[in-house]
């Protein structure tokens, strides 16, 4: 096991694009968007977290949903899909996205360890909780923590401290899991073990706040933390 990690409680983990594939909203309704479908999935992602990083400077909170509607709406403007019935059908989407086929075992995995599980996300509960119904998992988790009680978004320390505050438990003794780099640095800054999930084989951020380990996908994670 690797040594920071030996201290885990509980694992919290990020949820677009760490446990729910944010792609599968896009890929779900690809025949009506036609061949731009994977520009488009790219782009709304990328502006998506842009806008909250941009919203944070300019200390404009608004709700993740919101955000994500608005950064949709840049999208299909970019990319000339003016279908209103598009943007109903990806929004509607984003309410239910499939979780990554690894997940649920590796839950249940973590849980029979009696490791605690908890998401952090950006999403706002109005958000966050039909999805994690909508994949059968809610009852895995002991809470389901929103950047939108700090309203502020990620990486501000005020989220990460969302994790002591509800649960109760000390940075060290949490193991955060994010596929986004930066918010990998931003949990390991704060203080978490912080393991990065490179689904995308990515080259990593010069940002501080140093990672305990990388692993491809979730199916990693029992064995890092001793769990067989
Ligand atoms: C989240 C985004 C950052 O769930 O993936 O917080």
């Amino acid at each position: 096991m690797t040594a920071p990690l030996a201290a885990t409680e509980i694992c919290v983990f990020d949820a677009y694009g760490t446990l729910f594939d944010f792609n599968s909203a896009v890929a779900r309704h690809r025949p009506a968007i036609g061949p731009k479908a994977d520009a488009l999935a790219d782009l709304w992602r990328a502006k998506q977290i842009q806008y909250t990083w941009l919203r944070n400077g300019m200390g404009a909170y608004a709700k993740f949903w919101q955000v994500t509607g608005e950064a949709l709406d840049h999208c299909l403007a970019a990319h000339g899909i003016s279908d209103a019935d598009a943007r109903e059908k990806l929004m509607g989407a984003y309410l239910a996205l499939d979780p990554f086929p690894e997940v649920p075992a590796m839950l249940d995995k973590l849980r029979r360890a009696g490791k605690r599980l908890a998401i952090l996300s950006n999403g706002n509960p109005e958000m966050l909780d039909p999805m994690v119904k909508a994949s059968g998992l809610a009852d895995r988790f002991e809470a389901v923590l929103s950047a939108d009680d700090a309203r502020v978004f990620k990486p501000d320390e005020r989220v990460y401290r969302l994790v002591g505050q509800r649960c109760g438990v000390t940075p060290d003794k949490v193991c955060f899991l994010s596929s986004n780099c930066w918010d990998a640095h931003g949990a390991a800054h704060f203080g978490f073990a912080t393991v990065w999930v490179n689904r995308a084989r990515a080259t990593d951020d010069n940002l501080p706040g140093g990672t305990v380990a990388t692993i491809d996908d979730l199916s990693h994670l029992p064995s890092l933390l001793g769990v067989s």
